[in-house]
């Protein structure tokens, strides 16, 4: 989803704003605007609440560096933000690693998190420094070999569907079982470095015991490495699939439950990096979409709202809050 613009606002310390100010700074937004029949939509950027997300973050999983997923959504006031929080990013393509690299972010902060790369953005890669990157394909590791050697890999393993997510990724991305050690020996044949091995247990997931699942099978990957005599794996990238609120206590609780379980001897920053890609975690509740509801209906019971998106785009949402619960935020259902 994409809106027109981007409107900022926060209280001057690290917590979300209220819902009160929230809408109060929604309305003197709409009403500067009288001279428009219809205000365009637009987005509010809670500063501070992003500022919380990354605490929260922090306080939870200080073992594991979070690198935002630039795709979930790269409004230039929010990356910039996150730049100066401290933390990675996950960039998907080269116009992404640009705008990274354009707010001074030094390129050992980027993982080129793409597992189908076109040559020229491998190019790119090497050409700035961009030396991490993902493959689940003996296709890719040739055209990295081609065009970035040097960069460190990361073998993206697909693990097992557990997660009830709402977006599950295993049918497009993700090494099979049994592709993991033929992917294995062509690095190793072809001197390509592999540091370790990344997944993503799908986005919206609300069956954390899936992290634990995900990563007893990085680990038996970590092993079949050493068993092929591979250099020592040593980086765990256990990708997205947070949302923000209680549900973060539980999926870092399930986190730290399995690191200890599968990699109890590797003190953090020492042998074994950790790192993930949340995307929607720190992009959903920061934003708040103000928009002008133009329809309503009700059907099979569910209330129905359409509303204007852009200046000719139109969508229907189904009239359930499903945000934080702070400030009636809809998850919209494009269509
Ligand atoms: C490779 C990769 N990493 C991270 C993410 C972000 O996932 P989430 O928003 O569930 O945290 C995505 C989502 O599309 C992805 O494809």
């Amino acid at each position: 989803m994409e809106a027109t613009e981007a409107k900022f606002m926060g209280n001057g310390v690290e917590k979300p704003v209220s819902r009160d100010d929230l809408i109060h700074f929604i309305r003197s937004v709409v009403s500067s605007n009288e001279k428009q029949q219809e205000t365009d939509p637009f987005y509010v950027l809670d500063m501070g609440a992003i500022r919380s997300l990354v605490n929260t973050w922090f306080h939870n999983l200080p073992m594991v560096q979070p690198f935002y997923a630039v795709k979930c959504n790269p409004n230039p006031a929010f990356l910039k933000e996150m730049a100066a929080l401290g933390t990675g990013f996950d960039c998907a393509s080269l116009a992404e690693m640009e705008t990274i690299l354009s707010l001074g972010v030094s390129p050992d902060r980027i993982v080129f998190a793409n597992t189908c790369k076109p040559e020229s953005h491998i190019k790119y890669a090497a050409k700035v420094g961009v030396n991490l990157t993902t493959f689940d394909s003996k296709c890719e590791l040739e055209k990295i070999k081609r065009c970035h050697p040097k960069c460190a890999l990361l073998i993206r393993i697909k693990v097992p569907e557990t997660s009830d997510a709402t977006f599950k990724f295993g049918s497009k991305f993700g090494a099979l079982p049994d592709e993991i050690v033929p992917l294995l020996r062509a690095a190793q044949a072809a001197k390509l470095q592999v540091n370790g091995v990344s997944f993503h247990i799908g986005s919206r997931a609300s069956n954390f015991h899936a992290f634990e699942d995900a990563i007893q099978v990085a680990k038996t990957t970590f092993n079949t490495a050493a068993r092929l005599g591979l250099p020592k794996m040593h980086v765990l990238n256990i990708g997205g699939g947070f949302t923000s609120g209680p549900k973060f206590t539980e999926a870092s609780s399930a986190v730290k439950v399995a690191l200890q379980k599968y990699f109890p001897n590797e003190p953090p920053n020492e042998g074994l990096k950790i790192m993930a890609e949340p995307g929607r975690f720190f992009a959903n509740s920061s934003f708040t979409l103000a928009t002008s509801i133009i329809g309503k209906r009700i059907r099979s019971g569910v209330r129905e709202h359409s509303i204007k998106l852009r200046l000719r785009s139109l969508s229907r949402l189904r009239s359930r809050c499903r945000g934080c619960g702070r400030c009636g935020r809809y998850v919209t259902h494009n269509g």
